[in-house]
């Protein structure tokens, strides 16, 4: 690992950054930030509605503009990340939260890749009625998401105070 992190601290990427000037840093963690509110705003908003809030409000409605936000939003924060981890990426070398957000995050996206394929996602956001036990597994759908992305929010902002 700190092979890779030593690699990515003396690529060309990092060299170019930092000789950008003292805002760059300043900048890319500014896009971090918006990035990660666009992201997490429109997933709390889609998650609630799972879990059972606005119950009147049509799924197949919400689904595309929150997951399109969050799509933008997380190829902000993705880009915006490593950047601003290519930096100085040694010094994250046994960061427990560095080491646990990655691969939450990894498993955030496996979750919506997963959760696409689903029967029950593919009614909800077709409008379809729901049969079985789809209500419960929506519920189970927006809580495990909330989990995982709260968890990332939380390691991301711990990292800086290890
Ligand atoms: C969607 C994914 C991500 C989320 C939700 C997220 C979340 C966060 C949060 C909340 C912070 C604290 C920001 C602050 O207080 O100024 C942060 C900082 C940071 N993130 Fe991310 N992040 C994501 C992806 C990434 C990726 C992929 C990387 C790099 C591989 C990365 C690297 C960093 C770094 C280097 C910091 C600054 C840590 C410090 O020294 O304080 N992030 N992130």
């Amino acid at each position: 690992m700190l092979e890779l992190m030593a690699w990515l601290e003396n690529s060309a990427l990092a060299e170019v950054l930092r000789g950008l000037g003292i805002w760059t840093y300043g900048l890319l963690n500014l896009t971090h930030i918006i990035g990660i509110a666009t992201l997490f705003g429109a997933i709390l908003v889609l998650d609630l509605r799972l879990i059972g809030l606005w119950r009147r409000l049509a799924l197949d409605d919400l689904v595309k503009p929150t997951v399109m936000l969050s799509a933008i939003g997380f190829t902000l924060a993705i880009l915006s990340g490593v950047m601003m981890f290519s930096f100085n990426a040694t010094e994250y070398h046994g960061n427990p939260f560095f080491y646990i957000k990655i691969p939450v995050i990894l498993v955030g996206v496996i979750n919506i890749v997963v959760i696409q394929r689903t029967a029950t996602w593919k009614r909800a956001v077709n409008g379809e009625p729901e049969t079985g036990n789809d209500s419960l597994k929506l519920k189970f759908i927006g809580a495990s998401s909330l989990l995982i992305w709260l968890t990332v929010l939380t390691c991301g902002r711990m990292i800086g105070y290890w």
